[in-house]
């Protein structure tokens, strides 16, 4: 049966392999809010909401329509050349919810290339060259966002050289603190990585800026102290460097705020916007004061499909619906709900090491054990596998960690159902019942 489905999915595929995270072969066909169904019309709920990407859900008639209409209308004039007026409905719409003023936008195609856009203006802006990262970061794919992430060898070898004077540190990971050996370390010793880095090796008056996720999210979920997003905020600017969150995954009111950076009480320079906000269409959004952003000229940053109207209108629509259904606070409600469930499994099963998260964005970290915290890949790989067999679509990021984003729309009900699909598959795993041979092809990142 296993080799079956591999054949299925692999063996006439077009597709070349470096595009595919392999985690389970099946193909969705269709989906209404947090439910999809595959080619056999079997049912799955959706935990991933397509890589965060999905948080107004699958099939939502609203967003259909109005793409539609815009469609039939124009589906796109390169707005470059000419304005259109629904970037610019987006944009005044995007900064009311940012409350923000003298704010400019601007667009681009994906994440990634929005993220290059924020490199291209931090250099800019400051004439300063360098730019700080974290190790384990995920930003993105193009040569830019690449060079700035740091989290998979394949994605970096034999291309040649990347953006330089680039530099990683640690990511303020408490679970897996490399400074404290036990319990909580409150003392942020990992921010003197930073500021013995600064003094060391890293002229500070060189640093454009630093780019960072408020929860790192291909990490495995990291939820950082918040002081340690404040203290950084306050050395950016003892020291002139722009702060530039990626709110690509977490933003898009997946931890219950519009985006996750508010949950920090930082006030970041540049913010970096991508998946979610497109509904379901391409679209990478940079956000910056106006004066940061007249420090590149045209065309320094320029797509043809970038803002385009039909995914322009698309945006407008969700946030018109998210403001409608008031979606952080269910978000809140929701998020507390589903952790609470999770926590009664990590009473259960001891290789659950941590549950962490803010709102509808968690982590189940799986580790050998509670002592140790070895990243438990196996475990994980096996049972995110069971789970999608079972009807829940479940994967796992930083190797060992089951990552729960579902669609924002995700119901109670529904909800509770994937716990039931995710405590039989700790059950199984527990019983050995889950065979080795889904390892060939659940490898995930
Ligand atoms: C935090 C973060 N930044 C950037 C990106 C890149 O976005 P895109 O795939 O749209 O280029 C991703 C995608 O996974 C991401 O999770």
């Amino acid at each position: 049966m296993l080799k079956e489905k591999i054949n299925t999915v692999f063996k006439e595929s077009y597709i070349a392999n470096f595009q595919k995270i392999p985690y389970y072969p099946i193909s969705f066909k269709h989906g209404k809010g947090a439910i999809l169904y595959d080619y056999n019309e079997k049912e799955y709920i959706d935990f991933l909401a397509s890589a965060s990407s999905a948080n107004i859900g699958h099939g939502n008639q609203e967003i259909a329509d109005a793409v539609y209409n815009q469609m039939k209308k124009i589906t796109q004039y390169a707005s470059v050349y000419f304005p259109m007026p629904e970037a610019e409905i987006l944009s005044k719409k995007l900064i009311s919810i940012l409350g923000k003023k003298d704010i400019k936008i601007a667009y681009s195609n994906s994440g990634s290339e929005a993220i290059d856009c924020a490199m291209k203006l931090a250099k800019a802006y400051t004439k300063r060259n360098k730019i700080i990262s974290f190790k384990e970061a995920y930003h993105g794919a193009t040569y830019g966002a690449l060079s700035i992430s740091a989290i998979s060898l394949n994605m970096r070898k034999n291309i040649g050289g990347l953006i330089p004077d680039i530099y990683h540190i640690s990511y303020p990971n408490c679970f897996r603190c490399k400074y404290a050996k036990e319990g909580k370390c409150t003392n942020l010793y990992c921010l003197e990585e930073l500021t013995d880095s600064l003094e060391q090796y890293i002229p500070a008056n060189e640093v454009a800026a630093i780019f960072i996720e408020p929860i790192a999210g291909d990490m495995g979920i990291v939820v950082p102290p918040k002081e340690y997003l404040q203290k950084l905020q306050e050395l950016c600017n003892k020291y002139g460097i722009l702060l530039v969150v990626d709110e690509i995954q977490q933003g898009m009111c997946r931890t219950g705020k519009w985006f996750s950076f508010q949950n920090f009480d930082i006030k970041p320079d540049i913010i970096v916007m991508g998946k979610s906000v497109g509904a379901g269409l391409p679209l990478g959004v940079t956000i910056a004061k106006r004066e940061i952003m007249e420090s590149l000229s045209a065309p320094a940053h320029v797509f043809t499909m970038s803002g385009n109207s039909t995914v322009c209108t698309a945006a407008i629509k969700q946030l018109e619906i998210f403001e409608r259904e008031k979606i952080n606070e269910q978000v809140i409600k929701k998020g507390k709900h589903l952790k609470g469930k999770l926590n009664e499994l990590m009473d259960k099963y001891e290789i659950i090491g941590e549950i962490r998260g803010i709102g509808l964005s968690i982590g189940i970290d799986i580790v050998n054990n509670r002592i140790e915290k070895k990243k438990n890949y196996i475990a994980a790989a096996k049972i995110a596998y069971n789970c999608i067999e079972n009807g829940l679509l479940l994967t796992f990021i930083g190797k060992s960690t089951l990552r729960v984003q579902p669609p924002l729309v995700i119901t109670n009900e529904q909800i509770d159902k994937a716990i039931q699909i995710i405590d039989k598959a700790f059950e199984n795993y527990t019983n050995n019942k889950i065979d080795d041979r889904v390892l060939l092809y659940a490898k995930g990142w």
